[in-house]
């Protein structure tokens, strides 16, 4: 595939998801809840959890309105975790997506509701109703066997064995020289994890052989990790106004990352190799149609924000 191509299918993709999340994101709650939702998961992020679920669902010739759905449902929980993670009671962070925090526009209780409901919402998106289903031109709708393997992936990797697991490990980790396994384990469950499901998503919107599974899993595991280490690395790295969030965060919290306990240039040499390691794996999968997901693993290495 070609440069321009990916270019396009990414443009076009992203547009669907806000065109999506827009219409499933609700305005018109109680006492501005959802302004501070909109707030929190509309215009902005790079996107990279939804793509996965489709280039997942195009790797595997999926159900492309599950695949839709499983793309908006990951955005929501990732977005409510960086509303919570940005609190005071946590990272303490002002600056996120090129704008003020949540709960620096709307207040902490407002941004810990938004976050709880954006995280409801998710669930709620990946189990339509007939009527919701409907609202889709190909009105295929999304078997219920489907949606609850979507949930079930969902969950776990949010939960407390993924993301909320690895977020309570980190801020365990304050102050702390950790070992590599130990950091390892923390960024494979609080941003690996929900990476590693986005592919997971997409490809069980379609058929695979438990080899294309297994090799798909590998791919997801690696990259996840890759992410992490990146968004370390860029920490130290790049400007806040390339970030959109306030550089230098980790040094001032005193977080143990991969640039503390490897040092800049072995954490830059360890996301390239995790970088290989996921192509390595997606090509062991044989897919045919895994392109934007070779890419994509190009693209989480290489990102300057
Ligand atoms: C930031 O994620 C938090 C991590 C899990 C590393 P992203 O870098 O994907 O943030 P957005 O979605 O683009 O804002
Ligand atoms: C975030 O890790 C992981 C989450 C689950 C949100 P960071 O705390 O490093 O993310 P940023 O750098 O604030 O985006
Ligand atoms: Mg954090
Ligand atoms: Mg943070
Ligand atoms: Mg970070």
């Amino acid at each position: 595939m070609k440069r321009s191509e990916f270019e396009s299918w990414t443009r076009a993709e992203l547009d669907a998801v806000e065109s999506a999340m827009q219409a499933w994101v609700p305005d018109n709650t109680p006492a501005g809840l959802g302004l501070a939702m909109r707030y929190g998961v509309l215009d902005g992020g790079k996107r990279v959890r939804p793509l996965l679920v489709l280039a997942a669902c195009q790797a595997v010739g999926g159900l492309r309105e599950a695949a839709m759905r499983a793309a908006c449902a990951v955005e929501l929980i990732h977005a409510y975790s960086l509303v919570h993670d940005d609190m005071p009671c946590m990272d303490n962070d002002v600056l996120r997506r090129g704008k003020p925090t949540v709960h620096v526009q709307f207040g902490e209780a407002q941004a810990m509701l938004a976050g709880d409901a954006m995280q409801a919402l998710a669930f709620e998106v990946l189990t339509p109703t007939a009527a919701d289903s409907q609202a889709f031109a190909d009105g295929e709708g999304v078997p219920p066997t489907l949606q609850a393997r979507l949930c079930g992936l969902l969950a776990r990797a949010a939960g407390h064995a993924g993301m909320a697991g690895g977020q309570a490990i980190d801020l365990a980790s304050i102050g702390k020289p950790l070992d590599e396994h130990t950091l390892r384990d923390m960024h494979h469950r609080k941003t690996g994890a929900l990476l590693q499901a986005s592919v997971l998503m997409g490809a069980a919107t379609g058929t695979t052989s438990d080899a294309e599974w297994d090799a798909l899993t590998d791919y997801g595991d690696a990259l996840g990790l890759a992410f992490q280490v990146v968004d370390d690395i860029l920490d130290v790295t790049q400007a806040s106004e390339t970030l959109g969030k306030t550089a230098g965060k980790d040094l001032d919290n005193n977080k143990p990352t991969y640039v503390t306990v490897l040092g800049l240039s072995a954490a830059r040499r360890h996301a390239a190799e995790l970088r290989d390691k996921a192509q390595v794996a997606l090509r062991r999968s044989g897919l045919a149609n895994a392109a934007c997901l070779s890419l994509l693993a190009d693209k989480v290495v290489e990102r300057d924000n």
